[in-house]
């Protein structure tokens, strides 16, 4: 789980390097390197810390210049996050330099092997190991580096991608990759080589995405060879051509990318539906739910596996997948689906729910399923994803790329192509009448309008922000569909402002956590005036009458709750299975404005990183 760079042609490497990986920082920022060669041969720059100390590093102790490169920012998996520890690695003899994210799970015998034939190693890595393991092969084999790689990556068990450099011939960069992502970019005369394409992005809009179990030898001047690595068969390079704008992966005026990201979810959402949706005609249109319809109809159930903030979406989903359309679904921890040997069925549809496409459980559960026969239906934010890759079928989310580490419009998007999915099959089941449909589909298009009023309590929510940024703690509470956006109102706060939170159905609160309520605890509920709107207020007055703070998020115009809450925050109103879409956004602000008074790093939390690509 780390970003990986890496460029050949004609510019200088650093600036596109420092740059790409500095876009790449949401997949790991323990530590960051980068090796450069120029005639006068290599120079290694890494250091602890982020892609900015780095830079000041680089530019205090080498030489930047140099038209090859590999640069690499780090999720610490083996070894602590040190300099000696940080990417990019040379081989013993100094020849072989490389980067790596993933993981070499056999690292140890491989690594006791190479010490009894004389080497030595200066770091506690993995991939040390494995530019040592391909050295050797290298030598003992007498064959160029793309076939010492191919044979020494048969020779390991685990994840990678990697791109590796012989600094004997300068001409040329070998990539890998299995079981983690790796984009090349082809320009004029130059390539590029990352972890996903928004670090060559202003250079070329031609991507080629490595599938597992592939590499690249990539030669400046030649076309690009592509081999499996398990049998060396020739395989085709598939030249993309890629929509991403610089634009969408920059802050973009706003001090940082999770305040940018929650206020684009009114685009975003828009363009989850945006040719989707015809409400006028009274269709939805979805191409992967349309030729797989049947899959769908004939279900016994809906799985859904997912992990975080996904899962709370998929949480989401199964109330209103079972409401609207009366299929049974279950939800699933990915991480736990995938060990637990659960009985899975041809009649079983699997949904698997991830913003990055990355997540290593995900795929992993994703896998598990299509061998056992079930359809496997995806819904991925990130274009051309392993998981996007994997399924049988699915829908992109189209919420534009996600950076901050805490996951917001990935959320409201993913509910909406969701309730998409519900509605349409509900309808195709027969289970919805014509007049509710459309309703519901006007209901679905006013949302966008609904969430940018939402966003305008953000001074209200800074207020309320400031009374309880010192908290120790925080409950949240909420019931139907907005149980799960309490789970997801207390990840936000725990994640970004390491204030410990928890969410529970509300009714559960009487069960146990009402034991923690006194006049320090600050108590977010969800009381949106709809199902159970009675029952919560009475949770409500429990809590006031142990002397709880409460901060309400409620429908406007709402006046009981007003009367004895202690703060209250409106959202617009709306169809009650579509109120997740309104009640999460104070609650991604008012974890903002906490974490960032408190000092935290609100895109870049402690110990996270955006994408989970180790188990
Ligand atoms: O990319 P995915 O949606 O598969 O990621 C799943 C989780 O890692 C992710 O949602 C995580 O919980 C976020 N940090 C939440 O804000």
């Amino acid at each position: 789980m780390c970003g990986i760079v890496g460029y050949i042609g004609h510019r200088e490497a650093y600036p596109i390097i420092i740059k790409g990986l500095q876009r790449l920082e949401y997949r790991g920022y323990d530590s960051a390197g980068i090796v450069l060669y120029d005639e006068a041969g290599t120079k290694l720059a890494k250091t602890k810390g982020k892609v900015e100390d780095l830079k000041k590093k680089a530019e205090d102790t080498i030489s930047t210049t140099g038209k090859l490169g590999l640069g690499h920012t780090r999720w610490a998996t083996h070894g602590v996050p040190n300099d000696t520890n940080s990417h990019p690695h040379y081989s013993n003899s100094g020849n072989l330099c490389i980067i790596h994210n993933g993981i070499i799970e056999n690292y140890e015998s491989i690594k006791k092997e190479l010490i009894k034939r004389g080497y030595t190693f200066t770091s506690d890595t993995d991939t040390e190991v494995l530019v040592n393991l391909i050295e050797e092969v290298k030598k003992t084999e007498d064959v160029k580096l793309g076939k010492a790689v191919q044979i020494a990556l048969n020779q390991v068990v685990g994840a990678y991608a990697i791109a590796v450099f012989d600094v004997n011939k300068p001409d040329e960069i070998v990539v890998a990759k299995l079981g983690s992502p790796l984009a090349i970019g082809i320009g004029e005369n130059e390539y590029f080589v990352a972890s996903d394409a928004s670090p060559f992005i202003e250079y070329t809009n031609n991507a080629v995405y490595l599938e597992d179990e592939e590499m690249a030898i990539i030669r400046l001047g030649k076309e690009i060879k592509l081999r499996k690595i398990k049998d060396d068969a020739i395989a085709y390079p598939n030249i993309l051509e890629l929509q991403l704008n610089i634009e969408e992966i920059e802050k973009g005026g706003y001090d940082h990318f999770m305040l940018k990201e929650i206020y684009e979810q009114p685009r975003a959402i828009q363009d989850t539906y945006r040719g989707r949706l015809l409400a006028d005609q009274g269709i939805i249109r979805m191409a992967g739910i349309d030729q797989n319809l049947e899959k769908f109809l004939k279900a016994d159930r809906i799985i859904i596996v997912a992990c975080g903030t996904s899962w709370h979406a998929g949480l989401v989903a199964e109330y209103i997948f079972e409401d609207l359309a009366r299929i049974p679904v279950e939800v699933e921890y990915a991480s736990e689906f995938r060990y637990r040997n659960p009985v899975i069925t041809e009649k079983d549809v699997l949904i698997a729910i991830s913003q990055s496409g990355e997540t290593a459980d995900t795929l992993a559960a994703i896998k598990m399923a299509k061998e056992r026969g079930a359809f496997v239906f995806g819904v991925c934010n990130v274009v051309g994803s392993s998981i996007a890759r994997e399924t049988h079928a699915g829908a992109y989310t189209h919420a534009g790329p996600e950076i901050g580490v805490a996951s917001t419009k990935a959320f409201t998007t993913q509910i909406t192509i969701l309730s998409l999915i519900a509605l349409k099959l509900a309808k195709e089941k027969g289970v919805m009448s014509d007049s509710k449909f459309h309703e519901y589909l006007t209901q679905l298009e006013n949302v966008p309008a609904k969430v940018e009023r939402a966003l305008k309590s953000n001074d209200a929510i800074e207020e309320i922000a400031a009374v309880y940024k010192d908290s120790p703690n925080c409950l949240y509470l909420g019931r139907g569909f907005n149980f799960p956006v309490a789970l997801e109102g207390a990840l936000k706060l725990k994640e970004i402002s390491y204030i410990h939170a928890e969410g529970y159905p509300a009714a559960e609160m009487k069960h146990g956590p009402i034991a923690l309520i006194d006049e320090q605890m600050p108590v977010v509920v969800i009381a949106t005036k709809q199902g159970h709107y009675e029952k919560v207020v009475s949770n409500i007055q429990e809590i006031k009458s142990r002397k709880g703070k409460i901060i309400a998020v409620v429908f406007e115009g709402d006046k009981v709750v007003k009367e004895i809450a202690d703060h209250v925050i409106e959202v617009p109103e709306t169809e009650e299975f579509l109120s997740p879409l309104l009640t999460t956004i104070p609650l991604q602000l008012l974890s903002y404005h906490i974490a960032l008074m408190r000092g935290c790093n609100v895109d870049q939390p402690r110990n996270l990183a955006k994408s989970v690509t180790v188990e």
